[in-house]
């Protein structure tokens, strides 16, 4: 496989969101790998909602069309990453027209499995609110249905260390039975 499969919680360890990435490409069948792992993600009626816009850096056009949509501040550390993607949820379910009130949660699964893929291959992802989904819209042709969500830069892990961001005691986000009073 040319890497190390990792225990899930190594995967989860070893994750962070860095601003700082290698000048170093990533190769086609990686991406490949992350794709497919975001493929693997459960979803609401099995709609699959997400979809992905994605450029490398050797795509010139497309990569600086799709570092145009994000603010200043983001896009003086994500320009150095090889790849830059934005995920796109569809928000109507294929079959209906109906509205699919999962489409938001079921994207960010997706992304969620890519991202451990991505750690399990040495990358790392640091995702992006910090954009203009109208300037995206028009960009990148994102058709009405389908909805802009986030941003994230792609690559080989620069010259930066986990700063391993507090988090949440357990106890403020799992409720046991009730809304605790
Ligand atoms: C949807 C989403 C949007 C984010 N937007 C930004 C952003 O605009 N700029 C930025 O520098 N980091 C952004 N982040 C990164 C978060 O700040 C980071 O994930 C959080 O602080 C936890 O750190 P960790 O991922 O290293 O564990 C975003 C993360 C997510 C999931």
């Amino acid at each position: 496989m040319g890497y190390e499969a990792m225990h899930i919680d190594t995967l989860i360890q070893k994750r962070f969101s860095p601003r700082s990435f290698k000048d170093q490409n990533i190769s086609r069948q990686m991406l490949e790998q992350l794709f497919e792992a975001a493929r693997r993600a459960p979803s609401s009626f099995n709609e699959q909602p997400w979809r992905f816009i994605y450029a490398t850096r050797d795509d010139e056009e497309a990569y600086v069309k799709l570092l145009d949509c994000l603010n200043e501040k983001n896009r003086s550390w994500a320009q150095q990453a090889p790849v830059i993607m934005l995920s796109v949820a569809k928000t109507t379910f294929s079959k209906s027209d109906v509205q699919n009130r999962h489409a938001w949660h079921d994207t960010g699964m997706a992304m969620a499995f890519l991202l451990l893929k991505a750690t399990e291959l040495d990358l790392y992802v640091r995702q992006i609110a910090g954009f203009s989904p109208e300037k995206a819209r028009e960009l990148l042709h994102i058709p009405d249905d389908y909805e802009p969500l986030a941003m994230a830069a792609l690559g080989y892990l620069g010259d930066e260390e986990n700063p391993q961001k507090p988090r949440k005691p357990i106890e403020t986000f799992a409720f046991q039975g009730q809304w605790p009073s």
